[in-house]
């Protein structure tokens, strides 16, 4: 199937969430769609707005210096479309009664409105023109959501719910309870066990190595820090077992989840292919190749 070029239009295909932005002015107050939203920062908990500058949004955040941040629900596209469809410099938007349920906020003057998914009291600490529309970052004094309500999903003009989860993409290992164990008790409970391995092909065998405290049979196998570098760690691990490896500079990535009973664990592994160097110093014995060495 051909695909349809639109040129200059890539940037319609992003896919956001959309929040309604209150504010309080000299007009009273006033909601206005944004989906150019998102949370900045843990802590402390900001959330960055980009507002374009015709809107009355703007007018009345640059004044009182706060603002709300209501991400809105997929039962909100009624409140969303006609925040985002009328600027409040022609019509009092909040004042139409059958459309925003407005509750009043506990930090800020600028109301919230009820049946999003959170709802978040900002004030306002940083301003900064970018391209075509303004920065608001915004620091949040309350928040709260409402786990009854879905997120509204926006794409291309138009309005969307969230789908089903994407069920994991990881190949199923049924092991024995020490193999399972092993990679387990290397995991300490991580969610996902994050190792890399070598596998050695050498006159169609497998090199393996005997974990000392196991019985357990494994590629070379060692376990990186957060944050340092991969193959340098793998460098120094072969040399300290004292291996003396070529390792081919590309990896492949294996994602696992190795199965006990009704115990998993997920395992990411990133394998390099070795060559030894030289074959006479190593002993490569033939193993029985347990689950986990026959799909690597
Ligand atoms: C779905 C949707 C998303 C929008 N996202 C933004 C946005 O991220 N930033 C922005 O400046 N305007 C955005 N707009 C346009 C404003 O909501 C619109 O200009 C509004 O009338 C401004 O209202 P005000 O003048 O009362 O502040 C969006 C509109 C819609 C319908």
């Amino acid at each position: 199937m051909m695909t349809r070029k639109l040129p200059g239009k890539a940037e319609r295909y992003f896919t956001t969430g959309i929040s309604m932005i209150t504010s309080q002015g000299p007009h009273g107050s006033n909601v206005m769609a944004a989906e150019w939203v998102m949370q900045i920062s843990y802590n402390p908990i900001l959330i960055a707005a980009f507002i374009h500058k015709g809107s009355q949004t703007l007018k009345n955040i640059e004044k009182t210096k706060e603002f709300g941040v209501n991400v809105a629900s997929e039962k909100q596209t009624s409140q969303v479309s006609v925040a985002g469809g009328y600027s409040g410099s022609e019509i009092d938007k909040m004042q139409i009664k059958n459309l925003f349920n407005i509750i009043k906020s506990k930090k800020i003057n600028a109301p919230s409105i009820s049946g999003c998914t959170i709802n978040a009291e900002c004030i306002l600490v940083k301003k900064e023109k970018i391209g075509d529309h303004v920065m608001l970052v915004g620091k949040v004094v309350r928040m709260q959501h409402d786990e009854s309500q879905s997120p509204l999903i926006y794409h291309r003009n138009r309005y969307f719910q969230i789908g089903p989860a994407i069920e994991p993409q990881r190949e199923e290992i049924l092991v024995d309870k020490e193999t399972f164990e092993f990679f387990s008790n290397l995991a300490q409970k991580r969610f996902v066990l994050k190792c890399i391995g070598i596998t050695v092909k050498s006159k169609n065998k497998i090199l393996v190595i005997k974990q000392p405290n196991s019985s357990i049979q494994t590629i070379p196998l060692c376990i990186p820090s957060p944050g340092k570098n991969h193959v340098r760690h793998l460098e120094r691990f072969l040399k300290n077992i004292k291996l003396d490896l070529k390792l081919d500079s590309e990896p492949i990535m294996k994602r696992l989840v190795l199965k006990y009973e009704k115990n998993f664990q997920r395992i990411n592994m990133i394998l390099y292919n070795g060559k030894i160097k030289s074959e006479k110093e190593h002993s490569l014995k033939s193993v029985s190749l347990d689950p986990i060495l026959s799909i690597l």
